[in-house]
């Protein structure tokens, strides 16, 4: 028995780092979860292989790879979690990218995308699906980080 026996969770950006560790910890306490990481190659893989370690151990999970800073690829996650196990309980939004420059230095891409990145998604989080049903939005990412504060 678990503390999240049955209950869904997606976690974002779980291919490697905080998100694995996320993502272990609440199948490990029982819940489904759903395994987001839109990544390269690489994190795809280590996704799916996250997803065969949880199952080997008896748990139950899936993977996705869309892009949680795009409308429609957030709802599409949605949408995996609730296809595969039918309900959605929580969501931990841990994807993020941290491209450190000093913000005067900073390109104005590299904000431009850290923002939806960073910022988009929690809205589409704490919106539509999620919102109807009153799942818990935990923010477990970076919202601004400056390299060195005293550079500017
Ligand atoms: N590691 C730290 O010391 C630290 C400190 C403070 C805050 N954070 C924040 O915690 C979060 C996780 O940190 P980490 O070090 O584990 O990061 P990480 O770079 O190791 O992993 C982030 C994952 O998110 C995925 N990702 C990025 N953009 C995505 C998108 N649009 N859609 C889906 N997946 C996407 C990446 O492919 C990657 O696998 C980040 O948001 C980071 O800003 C980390």
């Amino acid at each position: 028995m678990g503390i999240c026996d049955g209950r869904v969770v997606i976690i974002t950006g779980a291919a490697r780092g905080l998100g694995r560790e996320y993502a272990l910890g609440f199948a490990a306490e029982g819940a489904h979860v759903v395994l987001n990481d839109l990544g390269g190659a690489a994190d795809r893989k280590a996704a799916e292989a996250l997803a065969e370690e949880i199952k080997g151990s008896g748990g139950k999970a899936v993977t996705n790879h869309d892009d949680i800073a795009d409308w429609d690829g957030a709802g599409r996650l949605i949408r995996a979690g609730l296809d595969a196990f039918g309900a959605l309980h929580a969501v931990v939004n841990n994807a993020g990218i941290l491209r450190i420059f000093p913000f005067e230095e900073e390109p104005l891409e590299n904000w431009d995308r850290t923002i939806q990145v960073h910022l988009r998604c929690d809205h589409q989080a704490a919106d539509g699906d999620f919102r109807v049903r009153n799942a818990q939005v935990l923010m477990a990412r970076t919202i601004a980080m400056p390299q060195d504060p005293t550079s500017r």
